[in-house]
């Protein structure tokens, strides 16, 4: 058989772009109570007194980033009726920023046009806050809010967290009055910032809580409304995604990736409707997803500890005791011409992948010997372990 044609064809879908992440509804439900708390921190900017320093946090996937998108618009439509006013926003994901450094060049660079560009390295840190007052100072606006999302990324190295919420304070900025609205869904994070950068950064925190299976429910009626054909979905499909994406995270990413797939596997199929079975179904490939990402994550040693899991299930050697995955391993890793670590730094990893769930272990007593020993079982399908291990340069070539 050959190719078969492109069509435009797909009975479950009307716009599937609904359903992914990066799409703005145009209401954000089941948040009143949040907006108007997130609302309330920011009236004063439009009454044209000094921004509070905001810090928004809460759980990944319950609205954070999409409520702050829309408090933003809303206030820089609104301010257009007060001509005393001019409100500037910058926002900026700190994903993957690791240091105030970072952050701050990154917010340099937003004032910057593309031909004046700073690298990020090179200068004092003393040098790249200077250039950030410097831009700040030449605004024209009355305020400038600056929008730190994914904040957390920055970890212990905060400076700029307290600076920039201080900079009119410390007569760094001078006639622009500056706010900071920063993001976490990181709790750890937001218990351990210094008293100082709490003192600064938290004038309002505002908390986000996970959604309940019935906010889950209004949230994905509302998007599957626009997202999938009339009468497609079978009446349990968004009640079962709702309920499973309310009893694992309260997510409503997680909510809307399960509402996805389960279309997802109604089209492939070719089934006239989405069902509950595609729910499950879709449950169960995200989760198997999830394991996959989480094998390829582990250290190189941990993955020759695991291929040599794999290799002993294949000859149906499992359980294998300690010594025996030993010795398979000594002899892969020579394969795979990797370092050969002692048996009791792969010991260390066989408890390492016990304890992520990944393998299982029995304790055996030895009879008269009077000594006991552990043995291993494999815990995850050995297709997915398989998967996981082969998309791993290294050891790839150990399986040919
Ligand atoms: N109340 C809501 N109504 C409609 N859609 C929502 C609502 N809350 C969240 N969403 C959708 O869920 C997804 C995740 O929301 P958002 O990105 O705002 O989460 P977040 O809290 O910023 O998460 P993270 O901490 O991972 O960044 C987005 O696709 C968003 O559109
Ligand atoms: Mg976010």
């Amino acid at each position: 058989m050959g190719l078969e044609p492109f069509t435009q064809d797909d009975q479950i879908f009307r716009d599937e772009d609904v359903l992914r992440d990066n799409y703005r509804p145009d209401d954000l439900i089941e948040r009143d109570k949040e907006l108007s708390e997130y609302q309330a921190a920011l009236k004063p900017v439009i009454k044209g007194a000094r921004p509070r320093n905001i810090f928004v946090y809460g759980q990944t996937g319950v609205g954070k980033s999409l409520a702050t998108a829309m408090i933003m618009n809303r206030l820089l439509l609104d301010q257009e009726n007060y001509p005393d006013i001019d409100i500037e926003v910058v926002e900026l994901t700190c994903k993957s920023l690791t240091s105030s450094y970072q952050v701050t060049a990154h917010l340099v660079n937003q004032f910057r046009s593309q031909d004046e560009q700073i690298t990020p390295t090179g200068y004092t840190p003393g040098m790249i806050n200077d250039m950030l007052w410097r831009h700040l100072n030449e605004l024209e606006a009355t305020h400038c809010l600056i929008v730190l999302d994914e904040v957390d990324s920055i970890g212990k190295d905060d400076d700029i967290l307290y600076e920039l919420p201080r900079c009119n304070d410390n007569g760094n900025v001078e006639d622009t009055k500056i706010g900071v609205v920063g993001i976490s869904n990181d709790f750890t994070f937001r218990d351990n910032l210094s008293g100082r950068v709490k003192d600064s950064l938290c004038d309002e925190e505002i908390h986000f809580p996970p959604y309940d299976a019935d906010q889950l429910s209004n949230i994905l009626m509302q998007r599957a409304e626009k997202a999938f054909t009339d009468g497609v979905l079978e009446d349990d499909v968004i009640p079962l995604s709702a309920a499973h994406a309310a009893q694992d995270s309260g997510s409503a990413r997680q909510a809307l990736k399960l509402l996805f797939k389960a279309g997802d596997l109604a089209r492939e199929r070719e089934a006239p409707s989405v069902t509950e079975q595609h729910v499950r179904e879709a449950e169960k490939l995200i989760e198997e997803g999830k394991v996959k990402d989480e094998l390829e994550s582990l250290p190189t040693q941990s993955h020759l500890t695991l291929l040599a899991i794999l290799m002993l299930s294949k000859g149906d050697a499992l359980p294998a005791k300690t010594r025996v995955v030993y010795e398979k391993y000594v002899e892969l890793a020579e394969l795979a011409d990797a370092d050969v670590k002692t048996d009791r730094t792969i010991r260390d990893r066989l408890s390492q992948l016990t304890l992520k769930g990944f393998l299982g272990v029995e304790e055996q007593n030895d009879g008269i010997h009077g000594g006991s020993y552990h043995q291993y079982t494999l815990e995850v399908r050995t297709d997915i372990v398989e998967d996981a291990l082969q998309s791993q340069t290294r050891i790839s070539e150990v399986f040919h």
